[in-house]
């Protein structure tokens, strides 16, 4: 469904992407983790149109990137890291917004079926700017999911959202991988890594250090306890493995 062919991204002289090549199935959830500035949302903005790559080349649905923008954009949910909303907007009238921007037509009872998807029922007539922190990222999420995308980038959509929200939010996105969505997922979070992630992939520097299931990584390092494993993934001293 995503193919992602050498792709590098400098801005002026630093090199942010170098080479990043990775492949996703459809109906896979994949993580993508690393430390801060690793790469990671550079990664996913250019795979949501918003950042050009500096070289390599990207496929999405079939479509090429350079040559099909407003068909990947009809594929594709981005929700990105820093919060985009409409704050003296009511959380209604921001996913009607976002709805317009859509060519299908969305009911006001589907877009209250996704509030209540991640859990944000209730707070339908709210201005965004009377939220909370929590409550607005699951708006930020809930925007990106309203044209039902084939491709779900989502961008560490669930930073401060709690617990119980979190695991429902988690729920529901699998549920959509296994109705045949895609989903590409920033975290820093083990609960994600663990129990939400299919596959994941490691960028350091801006190169791919590891991508693969968790059984994978656990042969590879040779760790029986789970944060050992990831922690020698990020660890600088580790090995690349191709
Ligand atoms: N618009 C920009 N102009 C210049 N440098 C940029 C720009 N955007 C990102 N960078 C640089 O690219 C590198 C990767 O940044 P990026 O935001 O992709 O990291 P990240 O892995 O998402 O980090 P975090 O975990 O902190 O979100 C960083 O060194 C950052 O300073
Ligand atoms: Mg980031």
């Amino acid at each position: 469904m995503i193919k992602i062919e050498k792709v590098s991204k400098r801005y002026g002289r630093k090199k942010s992407l170098n080479k990043v090549t990775l492949h996703v199935k459809q109906g896979e959830i994949v993580g993508l983790l690393g430390p801060n500035g690793a790469g990671k949302s550079t990664l996913l903005s250019i795979l949501a149109t918003i950042t050009k790559p500096s070289s390599g080349e990207i496929t999405i649905g079939g479509h090429r990137l350079k040559k099909k923008k407003s068909a990947i954009r009809e594929l594709i949910g981005y929700v990105p890291q820093d919060i985009a909303l409409w704050e003296e907007l009511t959380v209604k009238e921001n996913m009607r917004l976002f709805s317009k921007m859509t060519k299908q037509p969305i009911t006001d009872d589907e877009l209250k079926t996704l509030c209540k998807a991640v859990q944000l029922e209730g707070k339908w007539k709210e201005k965004v700017h009377s939220l909370s922190g929590g409550m607005k990222r699951k708006l930020n999420i809930a925007v990106a999911l309203i044209h039902r995308p084939a491709v779900m980038l989502m961008d560490e959509p669930t930073v401060g959202i709690d617990l119980q929200s979190k695991m429902e939010i988690a729920r529901y996105i699998k549920q959509l991988a296994r109705e045949g969505k895609t989903v590409i997922y920033i975290t820093h979070d083990m609960n994600e890594i663990l129990g939400l992630c299919d596959r994941f992939a490691v960028l350091k520097e801006g190169e791919l250090q590891f991508v693969g299931t968790m059984d994978e990584a656990r042969d590879m390092t040779r760790q029986l306890n789970d944060e050992q494993v990831i922690y020698q993934l990020l660890h600088p001293t580790v090995q690349r493995d191709h």
